[in-house]
């Protein structure tokens, strides 16, 4: 370890821990097996924070911090679990599922989608908002590839990990608000993309059905995400 580096003590949940304090508290959380909801987090891509559903209280403090993006603190009590963490995590939920076409009976990725997956683990059943559905385009035009906007949650994984691991930085986000998409080469159908590789990195990162490969049954729809950690030991070695 790097020994300008300090190592900071504190709890989480009542449990001493300590880490590096470069780490953040979601990291910690997950080497000492505690479990904090997270979508846009993914490991080996850098934490942007977008999807808020990793939000822990610290004692002292009435604000809630996401956990992906907070680095350790000395001293911090941290709280994972509480009422108030519970309300607003289905709240976020709700509004994930209201904002675009999450209909898992019909999806492609039903059984293995992760808003579907956190929604039955945070115990979500129903939603008391009014369902927002702008609509959003579909682009098949990619020969190996599809991007169903309907079913975006706007997580930015796959951005990340075309500009951070593949290094094509081929996806970015335009837009604001409900009408926020992704999209390829500054608004290109992906089919006349220049820069993507057709790697399928960012199929396979994608929580829900919004990036799919063509031809790939719901069963089939698994996706692969092994390899990310394994890339950035690679180029954190390298540089
Ligand atoms: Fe922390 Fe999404 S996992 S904000």
């Amino acid at each position: 370890m790097n020994p300008s580096i300090r190592v900071k003590t504190f709890k989480i949940d009542d449990r001493d821990v300590s880490a590096r304090e470069d780490e953040t508290i979601l990291a910690v959380a997950r080497q000492n097996g505690i479990f904090i909801p997270s979508l846009c987090y993914m490991d080996g891509l850098t934490p942007i924070g977008a999807c808020r559903l990793c939000m822990v209280e610290i004692k002292g403090s009435t604000k809630l911090f996401a956990s992906c993006v907070t680095r350790v603190e000395e001293g911090i009590e941290v709280i994972t679990n509480s009422k108030r963490l519970q309300k607003y995590r289905l709240r976020i939920l709700e509004f994930l599922f209201s904002e675009r076409n999450h209909i898992c009976s019909v999806c492609v990725s039903n059984g293995h989608c992760e808003l579907q997956s956190m929604a039955d683990q945070l115990g979500l059943t129903h939603v008391r908002v009014p369902y927002r559905y702008p609509i959003q385009p579909v682009d098949a035009t990619h020969e190996r590839f599809v991007v169903d906007h309907n079913r975006c949650i706007l997580c930015a994984r796959c951005v990340r990990v075309c500009d951070e691991i593949e290094g094509a930085h081929t996806w970015d986000i335009m837009g604001r608000g409900v009408e926020a998409r992704v999209i390829t080469d500054l608004n290109k159908p992906w089919g006349e993309s220049e820069s993507c590789t057709n790697c399928s990195k960012c199929v396979h990162v994608c929580p829900t059905g919004a990036l799919s490969e063509k031809g790939k049954s719901t069963a089939e729809m698994k996706k692969k995400q092994q390899f990310l950690p394994y890339l950035t030991w690679i180029r954190e070695g390298r540089t």
